[in-house]
């Protein structure tokens, strides 16, 4: 059985690819989902991707997705800086987790340079636009290759 990697994208990366293509770029989010799949099957991996604007929603598909899953790839978006609802929920679920981001926020305005998900994920990549999700699934694929379960 494959290991799956769970794939969230939080609020308006659903605009991807016509939301400021100057700091996102121009690659729309089923395109982007569509590479972050090829490379999880050239790494042997499964992966369920989901996208929502709502908070709950978020919480909701990673409460009911976690327990057959066994790693979690985040772009929490806007909720990065501030949700601690969705911190919770990541630290709940108890999967080895990466933050990703495809501008580097720690290089914009200040409120984005804060993230309240970073402490409760391994790693974060940021600033490499889909190369950040591409390293998140590389670091993942890495931790739970020959891992039990
Ligand atoms: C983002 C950065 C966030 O500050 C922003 O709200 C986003 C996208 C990124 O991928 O660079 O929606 O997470």
């Amino acid at each position: 059985m494959k290991k799956t990697v769970l794939v969230m994208h939080g609020p308006n990366l659903s605009a991807l690819g016509r939301r400021r293509p100057d700091i996102y770029g121009t690659l729309t989010l089923p395109a982007l989902d569509g590479l972050i799949k090829k490379r999880a099957e050239e790494l042997g991996l499964a992966v369920k991707c989901f996208q929502a604007n709502g908070e709950g929603e978020l919480i909701d598909w990673l409460e009911k997705n976690s327990p057959r899953a066994h790693a979690l790839l985040i772009n929490p978006a806007a909720y990065t800086h501030y949700s601690y609802a969705l911190r919770d929920a990541v630290e709940a679920c108890a999967l080895p987790a990466a933050e990703v981001h495809l501008s580097d926020i720690s290089k914009r305005e200040p409120f984005r340079r804060i993230s309240v998900i970073k402490p409760v994920c391994l790693r974060q990549f940021k600033g490499k636009g889909e190369l950040s999700y591409i390293e998140a699934l590389e670091f993942l694929a890495g931790l739970i290759k020959g891992t039990e379960g």
